[in-house]
Order: structure tokens, then C-alpha cells, then sequence
């Protein structure tokens, strides 16, 4: 809610605007940074490539071998450049989803090992209750991970230390739910309109971008889902993400 006087409320958005810049700022010079590596490894070896076939009619098997390693170097560089776009655009949301079948038990429990390691140092334990009979979903498996990976993450973040982290998997009304439930810090309830806008972060700085669940919630838009929330301050918090799992067609469009 918007207190004071209407230029107090424009300076208000002023500022949050140059915070916005300036973490895009930061992304940019993140991404800038990490386009340059690959691209300057790959120029290195195209010049030795270039060098070694200066002025020769025929090849010996050294510089053959040394033309296949600099190729071989150059194709690992173009793939991590493409695998850096690939995560600038799931982070811009432009990704069109690939659709495929997926079991959801274990898509949620790769994810969920993915983050126990860590939960356990903190003595923050993982609970699952996943519905053995819940049908196969249509949906795009890399994008519903990330969704999952980042709520994990979240839920494990909100608790710190010592606490539980429920997973649940069910069918609900011809949807598919996974539900992410916390014993953490939980959301005043004046945050609770922000947390999916894009930059919001109670986090510390170099923690968090605050990008996490407006990713999440771009992906389970597109793919024709939900995502609903309940949360109570010193309580917890519930994110319920619901999949509609006979959707196959269309999804995205
Ligand atoms: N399970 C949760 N319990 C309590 N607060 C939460 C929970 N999940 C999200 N939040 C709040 O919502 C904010 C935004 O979450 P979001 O995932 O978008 O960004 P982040 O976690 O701060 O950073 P990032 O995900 O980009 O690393 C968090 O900073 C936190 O204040
Ligand atoms: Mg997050």
C-alpha cells in the first residue's frame, strides 16, 4: 500500500525503476562476462586452426590431430555459449515448452535430492507423500523441474535451520498437484502480492535476485497450470502448483 504524498509515490517508483536497471545492469555485465569466455577460447583455437593451414598443400597426422582437438574445443565452447542463452531465455520466459510424458513422483524426487543434501546440514528434513497412482503428465519436464527446484529452494531458504519440508503429489480434479509446503519464516501478508513480481527479494544482496518465483510462475502459466500460496508469518508457508493433466495440445500457445 502506497503511503504519503503522489510525489513521494513517484519517487518512490523512480527508485524502484533504478533498482530494476541496476540489477539488469548486473545481469548483463553477468552474461556479457560469461558469453566472452567461449567466444575467446573459440577465437584462440581458430586461429591456431588457421595458422597450421597457412600456406600448405599437404597435412601431417600432428597437425591433423591438432586441427581435430581444436575443433573438438570449439564445439564444447559453442555448446556452453548455447547453453548460457538457453538459460538467459527460460530467465526471459520466451522458451516454448516441449511437451512430453512425464512421471511427476520422480521428477519431483530428482529435485528433491537435489536440495536434501544440503536441507540435512541444516537438520531441515524432506517428507514425501507422493500418490503412487497419479496418471502420467503432459508437460514440459526441464521447465517443471526448474519450477520445483527453485520452490524447494525457496522452502529451504524460509526454514534455515532445523524444520520440515512436505512434498505431496496428487490428483486433484483432473489437474496434477505437487504441493511444497515449509515450517519457515512464512510471508507478512503485505509481501504477498510481491513475491512474483520480478526483482522482489527479501533476501540479502548476492543471494538472491528475486527473479525465482516470476520465472516459476511465467513457466506454469504457459504450460496451463497454477500456482497458489498460503502462507502465516513464524508458521510456513504452502505453494501448490496444479498441472491439468489432459492437456496435450495447445499447451503454451
Ligand atoms: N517458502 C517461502 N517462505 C517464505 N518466504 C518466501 C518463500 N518463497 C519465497 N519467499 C519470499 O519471496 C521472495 C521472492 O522469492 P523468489 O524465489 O522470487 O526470489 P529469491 O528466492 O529472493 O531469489 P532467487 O530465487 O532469484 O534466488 C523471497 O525473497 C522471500 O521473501
Ligand atoms: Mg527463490
Amino acid at each position: 500500500m502506497k503511503q504519503g504524498q503522489p510525489e513521494d509515490w513517484l519517487l518512490d517508483d523512480r527508485f524502484l525503476q533504478a533498482q530494476k536497471l541496476a540489477a539488469i545492469g548486473e545481469l548483463a555485465a553477468g552474461v556479457g562476462h560469461e558469453i566472452n569466455n567461449p567466444l575467446a577460447i573459440i577465437r584462440q583455437e581458430a586461429e591456431l586452426m588457421r595458422y597450421l593451414l597457412r600456406d600448405r598443400e599437404y597435412l601431417g597426422w600432428e597437425e591433423i590431430l591438432s586441427l581435430g582437438d581444436s575443433l573438438g574445443h570449439i564445439i564444447q565452447e559453442v555448446d556452453r555459449a548455447g547453453e548460457i542463452i538457453r538459460r538467459l531465455l527460460d530467465f526471459a520466459r520466451k522458451r516454448e515448452p516441449v511437451i512430453q510424458g512425464l512421471e511427476v513422483n520422480k521428477l519431483v524426487e530428482d529435485m528433491a535430492r537435489l536440495v536434501e543434501k544440503e536441507a540435512q546440514l541444516k537438520n531441515i528434513s524432506l517428507v514425501r507423500h507422493y500418490d503412487p497412482d497419479l496418471p502420467m503428465l503432459f508437460s514440459d519436464g526441464p521447465q517443471l523441474r526448474q519450477v520445483i527446484l527453485n520452490l524447494l529452494i525457496n522452502a529451504r531458504d524460509a526454514v534455515e535451520q532445523d524444520g520440515v519440508i512436505t512434498i505431496t503429489t496428487r490428483h486433484q480434479d483432473g489437474d496434477a498437484a505437487i504441493v511444497i509446503e515449509d515450517t519457515g519464516c512464512g510471508i507478512p501478508p503485505e509481501n504477498l502480492d510481491k513475491i512474483f513480481h520480478p526483482f522482489f527479494t527479501t533476501k540479502p544482496p548476492g543471494q538472491g535476485t528475486g527473479l525465482g518465483l516470476s520465472i516459476c510462475h511465467g513457466i506454469v502459466q504457459r504450460l496451463g497450470g497454477s500456482i497458489a500460496l498460503a502462507s502465516q508469518v513464524e508458521k510456513g508457508s504452502v505453494f501448490t502448483v496444479r498441472l491439468p493433466l489432459g492437456l496435450r495440445e495447445g499447451v503454451g500457445k
